[in-house]
């Protein structure tokens, strides 16, 4: 699908020069910028929060897609909101209130977005759909890039896409997305294809190359 977003995760960015890496990758053709946001407790490694994201927030207009790995979530929209935001995504299995959650960031004024870990079944956001704007499904374990893409995921992402019906909810897949593993969630329904490691290799000259290949398998 030639409408299909591009969101690269900075993950895989030289953290040393991300707003050069942001840049980098906007020229390239990135359609928003993915931050994947970790706090060593809901995942095994910790990343950076809202003031980093303040930080780069003037090096593009792009949309800024936040994916929360942080439990609790509650205490943090605020600041992540005002850090510049425009989607932020909680974990249902890191929200013992996520349809409270998904109000808040809604009340905030972003776009609210529910991710699922790999194991967990899709009727956990049956009855909030109506509170989602993206649903961001894993198809890696969350923690660290460069991992695996986990096909069983696929089937899942056909069922989300029927249960959304006619609802305006984006599919976000994120996990081991390349030019292999892009057409199989893309024909099941996928909206939004992030991307770490198969983005931000063989130096910037490179990105663009990365950002196409994705879009033609896609
Ligand atoms: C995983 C993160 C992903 C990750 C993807 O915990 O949520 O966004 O950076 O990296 P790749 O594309 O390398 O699998
Ligand atoms: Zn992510």
């Amino acid at each position: 699908t030639s409408d299909i977003i591009i969101a690269p995760s900075v993950l895989s960015a030289d953290f040393s020069r991300l707003g050069e890496e942001v840049e980098a990758v906007c020229r390239a053709g990135a359609d928003w910028i993915h931050l994947d946001v970790m706090d060593g407790h809901f995942v095994p490694n910790i990343t950076f929060g809202p003031p980093v994201i303040k930080a780069i927030r003037n090096r593009t207009d792009k949309v800024f897609d936040c994916h929360l790995m942080i439990e609790p979530a509650d205490p943090y929209l605020a600041a992540f909101a005002e850090a510049g935001c425009d989607y932020i995504t909680v974990h249902a299995e890191a929200c013992t209130h996520l349809d409270r959650s998904l109000q808040a960031i809604r009340d905030l004024g972003c776009k609210a977005g529910v991710s699922l870990n790999p194991s967990t079944p899709e009727s956990v956001i049956e009855y909030s759909l109506d509170r989602v704007d993206l649903v961001l499904m894993m198809t890696v374990n969350p923690g660290l890039g460069g991992q695996a893409f986990i096909p069983s995921v696929v089937e899942k992402v056909r069922r989300v896409k029927s249960m959304i019906g006619k609802r305006p909810i984006m599919i976000e897949i994120d996990g081991g997305v390349t030019p292999q593993t892009a057409p199989l969630v893309v024909s099941a329904g996928a909206d939004i294809l992030v991307a770490g490691s198969a983005i931000f290799k063989g130096g910037e000259q490179a990105y663009a190359d990365n950002i196409s290949a994705l879009r033609k398998a896609s």
